[in-house]
Parts: structure tokens; sequence; C-alpha cells
């Protein structure tokens, strides 16, 4: 199934358009490596899942609002942030199709772009006085770091579980995608009961991202990204867990081991893919992200009518289906 994200999106082109114009807007500097920086990162352009989720969010309750563009404003700001970091902690040479920031400057220059742009997300907050969204987002940014902290620490582990991989995914991706679906709702209604709600919906629905994330990893696509940087950078994932799981027992000793080991040749990489195919590693994690998509599905159809919910139903094929 090939979902074209455009088609779910046409009818917040506008608003996407406006997004767009004021996230340039945010990050204008006159600090000549900031401008430089800046515009290189404008040239790459992601795929917008978190505004579209705002916006797409918030129509369920209202109307798209000046409230919903600082959010999703604030929160790719925050997502660019987190993506320079995340590249120069996974050594990441490519993102999104171009060469990463750290590796065409350095790691300096990543760094010190993703804090600046972490600070603007602040500045427009409190520009537009959002308390809460400044609240519901600083309480985002804690748990990806988390997530990421955490990460760190188990990267060619043997005891790293399918539990503690669940608390990570949750904590680095999920919250943010949550909080997409909350400040969504917050900009148009303010029953908090329905907050809470969208908040929960996002999670599962990130839970699903991050796991199609770790399966593109294994895949054959082209990504925008390196692809098997996990199985490079030593980052245990759920096709590898499932895999593990399924493979005999000499086996599993021996592709633990082998993805723990620091420098692997890439014929090692692929034995690791080979491994992780052969045990149903792949089909197992897929089966476990659409059931995340599923109880998401079914969430949001609790508190919006099927025809509302339609686009952010259709959002989550696209995130289960998408090639990158
Ligand atoms: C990448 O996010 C980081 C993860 C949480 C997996 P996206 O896949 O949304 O990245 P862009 O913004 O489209 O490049
Ligand atoms: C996402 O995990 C981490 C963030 C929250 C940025 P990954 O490390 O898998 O993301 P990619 O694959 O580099 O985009
Ligand atoms: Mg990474
Ligand atoms: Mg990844």
């Amino acid at each position: 199934m090939d979902i074209k994200l455009s088609d779910i999106t046409s009818i917040i082109e506008n608003d996407l358009i406006d997004f767009r114009a004021f996230f340039k807007g945010t990050i204008k500097s006159d600090v000549p490596l900031l401008d430089i920086l800046t515009r290189y990162l404008m040239k790459q352009k992601g795929k917008e899942v978190r505004p579209i989720l705002v916006f797409l969010s918030a129509q369920l309750f209202g109307s798209i609002n000046h409230r919903s563009m600082v959010a999703a404003t604030m929160i790719e700001l925050l997502h660019t942030a987190t993506l320079l970091h995340d590249d120069v902690v996974d050594k990441a040479h490519s993102r999104r199709g171009f060469v990463s920031i750290h590796n065409i400057w350095n790691n300096k220059a990543a760094i010190l772009l993703g804090d600046f742009l972490l600070s603007k997300g602040l500045l427009i907050a409190l520009e537009n006085n959002e308390h809460t969204l400044l609240e519901v987002q600083s309480r985002a940014v804690q748990k990806m770091s988390e997530g990421e902290l955490r990460q760190l620490k188990t990267a060619g582990l043997f005891n790293m579980t399918e539990e503690r991989y669940y608390q990570i995914i949750e904590e680095k991706t999920a919250s943010l995608i949550a909080t997409c679906c909350e400040c969504g709702a917050v900009s148009t209604t303010d029953d908090p009961e329905i907050h809470t709600k969208m908040y929960n919906i996002g999670k599962q629905i990130g839970m699903a991202f991050q796991i199609k994330d770790d399966l593109l990893d294994y895949s054959e696509n082209e990504i925008g990204k390196p692809k098997r940087n996990d199985i490079v950078e030593r980052k245990v994932t759920l096709p590898f867990i499932k895999a593990l799981q399924n493979a005999n027992k000499s086996d599993a000793r021996l592709y633990k081991k082998l993805m723990k080991k620091r420098k692997k040749s890439s014929s090692e990489v692929q034995q690791i893919v080979d491994f992780v195919s052969t045990n149903n590693g792949i089909s197992h994690a897929e089966e476990i992200m659409l059931e995340y998509a599923t109880k998401a599905k079914n969430e949001l159809c609790d508190i919006a009518s099927p025809t509302s919910a339609g686009p952010v139903l259709q959002l989550i094929d696209f995130i289960t289906h998408r090639s990158k």
C-alpha cells in the first residue's frame, strides 16, 4: 500500500504553508555562521509528520488557529534540534538525503545550532503567552533526553529487554508525538479529558512510528539517512529482540555477541540483517507496530466521529506503511 502524504494533507495545505513561513521566520539570525547553517537546514525538508499531527488533532475539535500554529512550530523546532543532537550521538553521516550538519561543519556547530533552535521554541511560547504549551513541551523535552540517555547506556549490552526497549522509545519518540496530539487539542478545546485522551492516542501513534523507524533501518529502502546504522552503533531494537526470542539458543548467543562487537565488517552487518529476517524479527515487529496503530485508531474513534477522524486515521496508515 503506497499512501501519499500530500493526499492526506490537502485539507490543511494553507496551514502548512503558513507554518513553513512561521518556522523560517523564527530561525532567522544575523550571526553569520547561524545564517549559513539555518539556510542549509531549510534546504532539507522532513516529512513534517509532527506539525501535520498537531493540525489534524486541532481540527478534530475546532478550527486551526494561531495557537495551533505556535504549537506546531515549537514542536518542529524541538524535533529538528533533537535530530541535530541525535546525529552527533549516533555518528550519522546523512539526514534527509543530505550530508548531516556535524559532518560538514563539526559537532560543536551541530550542537550549538540545536541549542539555538531549542531557545527559539521557548521564546515563541513566551512571546505568545503560551504557558500551557510551554509546560506540556518542557515535559516532552525532559522525557526525550531521558530516553536518549537511557539508550546510550544500553548500547551493546546483553541485557537489553523488550520492556526496556518500549520504555526507551516511549520516552525518546512517543512522548513528542503524544505532545503533538495533546497540543493540537489544547489549541481548539478546553476539555482536559480530551487533552489526556489525545495524549494517550498520540503515545500509541508514536510507539508505532518508532518501531517503523527501527524496521526501516533493516529494510532495503533508500531512507535519506544511513541504513544499518543501528547495527553499526550496536543499537538493539525490536526486530533484533524478536529474532533473539525466536532463534535457537546457540544462534541467539552468537548473534548477541556479534551485535555487541564494536567494529563490524559489512558482511557481519549483513549476517545480522539475515539473522533477523530469517527468525521472523521483521514480521513480528511489524505485528506489534500494527497493534499500536490499531489501538490508537480505536481510541480515536471513541472520541471523534469516523468522518472527522478520517484524516488522522489515514495519517496513522501512512506512518506504518511509509518507505522512509
Ligand atoms: C526521525 O523522525 C526521528 C525519529 C523519531 C525516528 P522523522 O522520521 O519524523 O524525521 P523527518 O523530520 O521526517 O526527517
Ligand atoms: C530517534 O531515534 C531519536 C530521536 C528522538 C531523535 P533514531 O536515532 O532511530 O532516529 P533516526 O533514525 O536517527 O532518525
Ligand atoms: Mg539516530
Ligand atoms: Mg532510527
